[in-house]
C-alpha cells in the first residue's frame, strides 16, 4: 500500500469514527469535488454551477465541496482519491485517462481531429461519448459528463511559426502517449508533469514551452514566463467529470436524480462559457503585453498540421483504429486530403 493510499484510508477510517450517529443522520451529504484549475476558469465555473444546483435541486441535502488549484490532491493522486473513496468527484483532463488504461480517450488528444466545437460536440454529446464513458465502469468509475475547454495554443520563450521551431524545445505535457507523439513530430523533447508544477518549471528552465487553451494560460499566469504564444489551435483540451462508481450507485435514488439534473444543467453552462472564457483570457494575455502573441499564417498553420497528422496513424494501435474512425465519420475530418 503507498503512503498515499495509507493515508487516505486512515483519514477515511478516522472521519467516520468521529462523527457522532444523530449528526449524520442531519448532516448534508458532502460530495468533494477536486480539480487542478483556478476558479475562475470555464471547469472552475462549471464546478462552483455544479455546487449551486445540487444544493438547490436537493434541497440542501447535499453539500458539493469544491476543492480547486491542486488544493487537495495533483493530476496524479486524485484519481487514486477518487478510486479509494477519499474524494467523489473530478473532472482530470481527457489527455489523463491514459495511466488508468483508458487509452480511447487519447482520441481527443490527437492534433488536428477536430476543427471546432461543433465537430467535438458531434462526439462528446452523441453516442460516442456516452460509450466511451460507459468504457470506465470496470475501474471503478463512472462517467457522467463531458465538458468543454478549447483549443491550445503553444509557448515559449522564443516565435513558434513553423515545425522548425520546435526542434529541441523541452515541452510540458499532460499524460498522454499521444501528446507525446505529438511533440516529437515536430521534433520538440516532450516532458510529462503535473499542472501544478508548470509555472515553476517554465519560470526556472526546467522546460522551455507548453501548450494550453488560454483559460489555463493566463489563470497560471504562465504568460510571463513565456515571451511567446502561437495561435495554433492544434488541439482540444476538455473534461470528463466523473464519480466514484460506488458512491453514486449507493445514492439514494431520489438524490442520485437530482444530481444527475444538475449536471445536465452544469454541462450547459460548461460548454456555453468555455469559448467565451477562453477568448476573454486571450484578449487579457495580449493586454498585459508580456508575451508577444503570434497568428500563423494559414501556411505555417498547415506546415504544422501536415508534421503533426502522421501521429494518427502512429497511434491508432494505441487507441483503436475503430475509435478514431468513428470520430472521422462524425467530424469530416479525412487525413488523406491533407
Ligand atoms: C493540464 O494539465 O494542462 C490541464 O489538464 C489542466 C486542466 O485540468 O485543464
Amino acid at each position: 500500500m503507498s503512503l498515499l493510499r495509507r493515508s487516505l484510508v486512515a483519514l477515511a477510517t478516522s472521519a467516520l469514527a468521529a462523527t457522532p450517529l444523530l449528526a449524520l443522520a442531519q448532516a448534508p451529504l458532502v460530495v468533494k469535488f477536486s480539480h487542478v484549475v483556478a476558479g475562475d476558469t470555464p471547469k472552475g465555473k462549471a464546478a462552483e454551477f455544479f455546487a449551486k444546483r445540487a444544493a438547490e435541486l436537493t434541497g440542501g441535502k447535499v453539500k458539493v465541496e469544491v476543492y480547486a488549484n491542486s488544493t487537495l490532491y495533483k493530476d496524479k493522486e486524485e484519481m487514486e482519491a477518487l478510486q479509494l473513496g477519499a474524494v467523489q468527484m473530478l473532472a482530470p483532463s481527457l489527455a489523463k485517462f491514459g495511466p488508468l488504461g483508458a487509452k480511447e480517450f487519447e482520441v481527443f488528444d490527437l492534433p488536428f481531429i477536430f476543427d471546432n466545437y461543433d465537430e467535438l460536440h458531434r462526439v462528446t454529446q452523441g453516442k460516442v461519448g456516452q460509450q466511451l464513458l460507459g468504457k470506465l465502469e470496470g475501474r471503478g468509475i463512472k462517467g457522467l459528463a463531458f465538458w468543454d475547454n478549447g483549443f491550445k495554443s503553444m509557448s515559449a520563450n522564443k516565435a513558434l511559426k513553423n515545425p522548425e521551431d520546435f526542434k529541441g524545445l523541452k515541452m510540458r505535457i499532460q499524460s498522454s502517449k499521444v501528446l507525446e507523439a505529438q511533440m516529437r513530430a515536430v521534433g520538440a523533447l516532450p516532458q510529462v508533469m503535473a499542472f501544478s508544477e508548470v509555472y515553476q518549471a517554465l519560470q526556472t528552465g526546467v522546460v522551455d514551452g507548453t501548450e494550453n487553451p488560454h483559460s489555463n494560460l493566463f489563470t497560471q499566469k504562465m504568460h510571463e514566463v513565456q515571451k511567446h504564444m502561437s495561435l495554433t489551435e492544434h488541439g482540444y483540451l476538455g473534461y470528463a467529470v466523473i464519480t466514484n462508481k460506488k458512491f453514486w450507485d449507493g445514492l439514494p435514488a431520489d438524490v442520485r436524480g437530482q444530481l444527475e439534473k444538475a449536471m445536465q444543467e452544469s454541462t450547459v453552462y460548461a460548454n456555453k462559457i468555455a469559448k467565451e472564457e477562453n477568448d476573454a483570457a486571450l484578449e487579457k494575455v495580449k493586454a498585459s503585453g508580456k508575451t508577444a502573441v503570434y497568428q500563423p499564417t494559414p501556411a505555417e498553420r498547415l506546415a504544422i498540421k501536415k508534421a503533426m497528422v502522421k501521429v494518427h496513424e502512429e497511434m491508432a494501435s494505441r487507441i483503436g483504429k475503430d475509435i478514431i474512425d468513428t470520430v472521422y465519420k462524425e467530424t469530416g475530418f479525412d487525413p488523406s486530403k491533407l
